[in-house]
């Protein structure tokens, strides 16, 4: 369904960073009834896009029509005044209050002249409407993220929001979680109103767009009609090259259990139950993926194995050696290596060239150190051998780490941790942020590093990545895995249930 104008229409809209151009002379325009997605990598000016459209920033130069007519957004007040709705991928609710609570906040309509009762009314016909299922006395904090969102898109409904923008929805969402969402969206543009999407996954945007418009460092490279373009077009638009998605690997060969992780239980940052005695094994050769939401127990999971937090109770076994509650170096200098979640805080020092970052786990054994001196030499040429391995593009070894992208840190940060030939690997969202052409480097590495023996535990968000990549795939829920199932063949409806905290309803097959 179109019609003659656009209900939103953006020209050469352009607006600087510092030191970043991060919108180009874009311009943009979406219909009535149509789910218009936004697609592009990380940093190609979605976000910044509209969040000129919702009124949170200003452009530096360009025009805003709306319903064809030009408008002046100074705030986001003015933006919801003209119909215009945005879900930020960090909510802006307020815990200890209410759903409806949340929802009528700081509205201009004097609410003495709607009763509570009202207002419960008109947010229960808005979620029968359109399939947003919340609670409106429930209390934001006793909200799953996926009830938050609801609440959110509920709060723009309510303001007569007819054009919806919502800024990657489903990353804190199970696939269930995101196929109702989907559901939602469609029944909204059925409805008149205009949906903007903002993603950087094919899959997605495939699956619930009408029309697709790409950034690319801050401009539009096309826009299209949904029915006429594939995946791989859209990812040679994002990237600006030819991107490759199979991933080819070999059936696991069998062997030995390298990691055994027996009844885990750790403590959050907060001093609560994060691991709730977590059991499995990673052999050799094997990549086992863990998936879950956010927020259930990964990064404590990782840090547990790598020392980095206690265990208070429970076993760690490293082919089979005791290892539970070693400190990082002890743990590390048995070839375990660590994919941080936080690259640049955890795996890398920034104000450190290349090479001394390279090096930072090694420089104290030959054939790089000898007692307390280092061996230069030897050093640069250890490190422009990897430099060239893997690719990552930088002047040179002594060029500083703060300067490259997030591809290139994370082509170094696998280089070091790959040079040390681990018997295990712990990988937490290794692709995180990473562009098509990057995302398909590391798990190239990821892959010939399981063809070498090593175990690979790869902790990820993304489940196609983790189905691609792994032997077996682990679900984590508040701190249990509700199941572990091969990946070839599996379900992704299983997995999302367990996701969402369902344990499988088989025995979990616990590995030797
Ligand atoms: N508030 C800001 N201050 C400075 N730079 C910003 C700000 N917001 C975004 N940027 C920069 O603008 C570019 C585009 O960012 P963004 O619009 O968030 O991209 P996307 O949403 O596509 O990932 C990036 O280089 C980002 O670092
Ligand atoms: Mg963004």
């Amino acid at each position: 369904m179109t019609s003659a104008v656009p209900s939103v229409q953006m020209l050469v809209i352009t607006k600087r960073f510092p030191g970043v151009l991060a919108n180009d002379h874009i311009d943009f325009s979406a219909n009535a009834g149509e789910i218009h997605a936004l697609l592009g990598e990380n940093g190609a000016g979605k976000s910044t896009l509209m969040n000129i459209l919702s009124g949170l920033y200003h452009p530096d130069q360009g025009d805003i029509h709306i319903h064809g007519r030009r408008v002046a957004l100074r705030s986001p007040r003015d933006a919801i005044s003209l119909g215009i709705g945005m879900v930020h991928q960090h909510f802006m609710l307020v815990e200890p209050h209410t759903v409806a609570e949340n929802v009528t906040l700081g509205l201009d309509e004097p609410r003495f002249l709607l009763n509570s009762g009202q207002i419960e009314q008109k947010i229960a016909a808005l979620s029968e409407k359109y399939g947003l299922k919340v609670d409106p006395e429930a209390r934001i904090w006793q909200l799953s993220v996926g009830e938050q969102q609801r609440v959110e898109i509920i709060k723009m409904l309510y303001r007569n929001a007819d054009i919806l923008i919502l800024d990657e929805p489903t990353a804190v969402l199970t696939p269930q979680e995101a196929r109702e969402l989907f559901a939602t969206l469609k029944r909204m543009a059925a409805e008149g109103h205009t949906i903007i999407f903002i993603t950087h996954k094919l899959d997605e945007v495939m699956a619930i767009s009408d029309r697709i418009t790409v950034l690319r460092k801050g401009r539009v490279v096309s826009t299209v009609f949904t029915s006429a373009t594939s995946k791989q077009e859209l990812a040679r638009m994002m990237v600006g090259r030819e991107v490759f998605f199979q991933v080819t690997k070999s059936p696991w060969r069998g062997g030995q259990a390298v990691l055994r992780v027996e009844a885990a239980r750790a403590l959050s940052d907060k001093g609560l139950p994060a691991l709730k005695g977590v059991s499995f094994a990673v052999h050799e050769g094997e990549i086992l993926g863990v998936a879950g939401v956010a927020g259930n127990g990964q990064r404590e999971l990782a840090e547990a194995i790598t020392g980095l937090r206690p265990l208070t109770s429970g076993e760690v076994y490293l082919c089979d050696r005791r290892i539970t509650n070693q400190n990082p170096r002890q743990i590390l200098d048995q070839k375990v290596s660590h994919i941080p979640e936080d690259r640049l805080g955890m795996g890398l020092i920034p104000n450190l060239s290349l090479s001394d970052n390279l090096i930072l786990k090694g420089y104290f054994a030959p054939p790089l150190g000898r007692g307390p001196f280092l061996d230069q030499k030897a050093i640069d040429a250890h490190c422009r051998e990897l430099i060239s391995r893997f690719e990552v593009m930088a002047p040179g070894p002594d060029s500083s780490v703060k300067l490259l992208s997030g591809g290139n840190l994370q082509r170094l940060l696998l280089a070091r941790e790959i040079s040390c030939c681990p018997r295990l690997m712990v990988a937490v969202h290794p692709t995180r942020g990473l562009d098509v052409g990057a995302t398909e480097a590391v798990h190239k590495m990821l892959l010939e590093q399981r063809e070498e023996g090593a175990a690979i535990l790869l902790i990820s968000e993304d489940l196609d990545e983790l189905l691609s990549l792994s032997d077996r795939v682990a679900v984590l829920y508040e701190g249990e895995i509700m199941g572990i199932v091969p990946a070839q063949g599996a379900q992704v409806e299983e997995i999302g249930l367990m996701m969402a905290g369902t344990k499988r309803a088989r025995p979990a097959e616990v590995a030797a």
